[in-house]
């Protein structure tokens, strides 16, 4: 019998404990961004920051750095400080986001808001402190890696949430709420450069540091590029569909802030459908790998089936 590329991958996938390599990879990640940041004097930013960095969260970001780092052959030790600036990036990104002067959320993680907790002003220097504190880690923390992969490693982060990544997602996100009239291509560059780039950063930084080759590197981009878009598409059905208990945060949001979302534009099951083909197409590039890439196939396959 032939096999297509897709359901190999998914049988693949089905022999792989994805939520024990899930849960012992977050346990890891805990732990060492436990370790990255102590509180000192002046107490209260470093309590902000840690406030939400140890908040919870699926912890994606990190184990996708980690598991492409051992899939192009390193060890976790070379990954972990820049799986845990990943973490920081990304919180940092959360804490912003849910400002009133962007989404005005009130719940994340399970938890009130960084604003909420500590004022706004506080809020805004907690994500620059974890945001500047990121880039420190990497540079001091990273050892037993060639420095010109790490400063490559630099470079691929910054350009990930900068204005040509996030932040670039992000301003079109804004000026695109409560208009009627957005076209597929604004919607796509929202997810791909608010969701998808910090995701790419992630999966190609392991890589990197652990020496992959272009033809690797390429191939783990576009991985990433599918997995991203699709992820953001989940993260807006589950906005519709899920309860504020599942979530940690206030469900129907988008709804009320007339967010450009696939599914405002198409519908719960066409959206559905883009996701699943989207990881199809990710897993699909992962085709060359063989076994070693059966963490990243599972992962695909989690984007999707996730509840939260
Ligand atoms: C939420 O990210 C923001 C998006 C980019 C959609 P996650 O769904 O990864 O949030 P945590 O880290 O698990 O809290
Ligand atoms: C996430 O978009 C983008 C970033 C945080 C960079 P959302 O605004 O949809 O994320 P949630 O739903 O608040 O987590
Ligand atoms: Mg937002
Ligand atoms: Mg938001
Ligand atoms: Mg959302």
């Amino acid at each position: 019998m032939i096999l297509t590329n897709e359901v190999q991958a998914s049988q693949q996938a089905t022999q792989f404990d994805l939520a024990a390599y899930l849960a012992e990879r977050q346990a890891q990640v805990e732990a060492a961004l436990d370790r990255s940041l102590q509180v000192i004097y002046p107490e209260r930013i470093y309590e902000a920051m840690r406030y939400s960095l140890m908040a919870g969260g699926k912890r994606l970001r990190p184990i996708l750095c980690l598991a492409t780092c051992e899939l192009s052959g390193g060890t976790p030790e070379m990954a972990t400080p820049t799986a845990c600036a990943l973490e920081m990036i990304h919180t940092m990104s959360l804490i912003h986001d849910d400002l009133p002067a962007m989404d005005n959320d009130d719940y994340r993680r399970g938890k009130l808001t960084n604003h909420k907790v500590y004022g706004e002003d506080i809020a805004i220097l907690a994500g620059d402190g974890l945001l500047a504190y990121a880039f420190e880690h990497v540079a001091i923390e990273t050892k037993n890696v060639d420095p010109e992969r790490i400063l490559k490693v630099v470079a691929v982060l910054g350009r990930a949430v900068g204005a040509a990544g996030l932040v670039g997602g992000q301003v079109v996100d804004l000026e695109c709420e409560g208009k009627c009239d957005v076209s597929l291509e604004t919607l796509n560059f929202i997810h791909n450069h608010k969701t998808a780039a910090l995701l790419e950063a992630s999966v190609t930084s392991g890589a990197i540091l652990a020496g992959a080759s272009d033809s690797e590197l390429q191939r783990l981009s576009r991985y990433a590029q599918h997995i991203g878009l699709a992820f953001q598409i989940v993260d807006d059905i589950l906005d519709i569909t899920a309860t504020q208990e599942e979530l940690g945060k206030t469900a129907g949001k988008d709804l009320q802030a007339q967010k450009a979302t696939y599914p405002s534009i198409w519908g719960l099951e066409q959206s559905r459908e883009q996701a699943r083909n989207l990881v199809s197409a990710a897993k699909a590039e992962l085709m060359d790998f063989g076994e070693a890439a059966k963490p990243l196939m599972a992962i695909a396959d989690y984007i999707t089936a996730r509840k939260h």
